[in-house]
C-alpha cells in the first residue's frame, strides 16, 4: 500500500473514532437531560430538586450549598465512576438509607453515558 492510501486511511478511521465518541457524549448529554434534568444541572451552584452536579467526580458527597441533602448529609464518600454506577444503580440500597433521589437506572450502558457525561467527556 502506498503512503497517500495509509494516510487516506489514518483519517478515516481518526473521523470514525471522533464521531462515535462525539455520538456517545450527545447520547449522554440526552440521556441526563431525560433521567436526570428535572432534579440536577450542572451549572456550579445552580440547585434544582437535588443538588447541582458541576465537578461531581472528585467531590465529597453531601459538600454543596444544597440545603436538602437527606442520605447524603455528612457522608464520607467520594463520587468517583464506581460510587456513582452504585448510587444511580439504586440510591436507597447504595446509601442504606431513604434518600429523595429515586431514580434507578437499570440499563449498565445508559449508567456508562451518564457517567461519561458527567465526566463531561
Ligand atoms: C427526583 C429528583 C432526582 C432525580 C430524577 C435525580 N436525582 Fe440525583 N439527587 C436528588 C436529591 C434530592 C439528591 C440529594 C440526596 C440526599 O442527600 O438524600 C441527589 C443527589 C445526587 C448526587 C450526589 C450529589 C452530591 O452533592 O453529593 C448525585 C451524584 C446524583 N444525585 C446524580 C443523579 C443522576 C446522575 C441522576 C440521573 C440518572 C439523578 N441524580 C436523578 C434528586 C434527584
Amino acid at each position: 500500500m502506498n503512503t497517500s492510501k495509509l494516510l487516506a486511511l489514518g483519517i478515516a478511521a481518526a473521523i470514525a473514532v471522533s464521531s462515535s465518541s462525539a455520538m456517545a457524549a450527545s447520547k449522554g448529554a440526552k440521556l441526563f437531560k431525560k433521567k436526570c434534568g428535572t432534579c440536577h444541572s450542572m451549572e456550579v451552584g445552580k440547585h434544582k430538586i437535588g443538588p447541582s452536579l458541576a465537578g461531581i467526580i472528585g467531590r465529597k458527597a453531601g459538600s454543596t450549598d444544597f440545603k436538602k441533602y437527606k442520605a447524603l448529609k455528612g457522608s464520607e464518600i467520594v463520587w468517583d465512576e464506581k460510587s456513582l454506577d452504585a448510587w444511580i444503580t439504586n440510591p436507597k440500597k447504595f446509601i442504606g438509607k431513604p434518600t429523595a433521589m429515586t431514580v434507578k437506572v437499570k440499563k449498565e450502558k445508559d449508567r456508562k453515558l451518564i457517567i461519561g457525561f458527567l465526566k463531561g467527556e
